[in-house]
């Protein structure tokens, strides 16, 4: 007798899930392992690059046009390294290869360094920069270029992400025990359906993708790993498009961590 065409048992289908994912695990490795490749690759050449635009200025262009070229294309190269750097460094937090030089430093000194970094762009942008930062120091246990790494990716994001002419206030307190940094812009915003999704590596949201000098989408991905190696947590707030968005960082301050028993050095 013939038998009906059956469904596939619960146990045929667990299979194929488990088959699609299995393939689906093994491309994102691909991808991530050939990401970090090419960022390898393109970044061998780069530093010399660099180096030789850098001679060029000891040496000093006689010609101002010569000089002026030379300057675009080091800024530019700066730029390109970055890029790159950046990317190095996911492929790096993705396979777990990110080493933390950790040394009792103040949040203030990465944050004075995160604005002066920033400088240039925020003031390109016409935007306003106010700070409350308290004058007590803050000591966390930190990388202080990661940490500096952070801060300069969520002030990179608020002046990007604003219309030019906008306000931007960063601000710093101590609550249980931790810093609690928190970056506030009053720009483009960031819509309900994005917003669980930034701090995943390479999302942009739409409107960000129609927004000129944009990146890769991966600032946000590192900032969140860099925190959690440091112990924090990082939220992101935003009352959606057109209203503003608020950047949370938490870092537990040195001689206050939440896996106390360890002796303190
Ligand atoms: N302050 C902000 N205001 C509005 N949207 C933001 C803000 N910060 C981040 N976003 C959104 O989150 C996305 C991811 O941010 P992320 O910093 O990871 O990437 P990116 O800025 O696009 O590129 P890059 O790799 O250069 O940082 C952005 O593309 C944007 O859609
Ligand atoms: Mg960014």
């Amino acid at each position: 007798m013939m038998q009906p065409a059956q469904e596939p048992s619960r146990a045929q289908l667990a299979a194929e899930v488990k088959r699609l994912e299995d393939i689906l695990a093994l491309e994102r490795r691909r991808t991530s392992e050939f990401l970090a490749q090419l960022a390898h690759e393109l970044r061998n050449p780069l530093g010399p690059i660099l180096s030789g635009l850098e001679a060029m200025q000891i040496v000093g262009l006689k010609d101002p046009t010569l000089e002026s070229l030379r300057e675009l294309m080091r800024r530019q190269t700066g730029q390109l390294i970055r890029l790159v750097d950046e990317l190095l460094d996911v492929a790096r937090v993705t396979h777990g290869r990110i080493t933390l030089e950790k040394q009792p430093m103040r949040v203030a000194d990465a944050l004075t360094e995160a604005i002066q970094t920033t400088r240039d762009l925020i003031a390109e942008r016409g935007h306003q920069l106010t700070v409350d930062m308290p004058s007590e120091p803050m000591l966390i246990e930190g990388d202080p270029v990661r940490i500096e790494q952070v801060f300069v990716n969520l002030l990179t994001n608020a002046a990007r992400y604003s219309p030019s002419g906008g306000r931007i206030r960063l601000s710093v307190s101590r609550r249980d025990g931790e810093a609690v940094v928190t970056v506030h812009d009053e720009g483009q915003g960031i819509s309900a359906e994005a917003l669980p999704r930034i701090f995943e590596p390479f999302f942009r949201s739409e409107a960000a993708q129609e927004t000129s000098g944009g990146g890769l989408g991966i600032g946000l991905s590192l900032v969140r790993s860099l925190v959690e190696l440091h112990g924090g947590r990082v939220e992101a707030m935003s009352d959606g498009h057109g209203k503003g968005s608020e950047f949370i960082v938490k870092l537990p301050l040195a001689g206050k961590r939440r896996d106390e028993g360890r002796e303190p050095r």
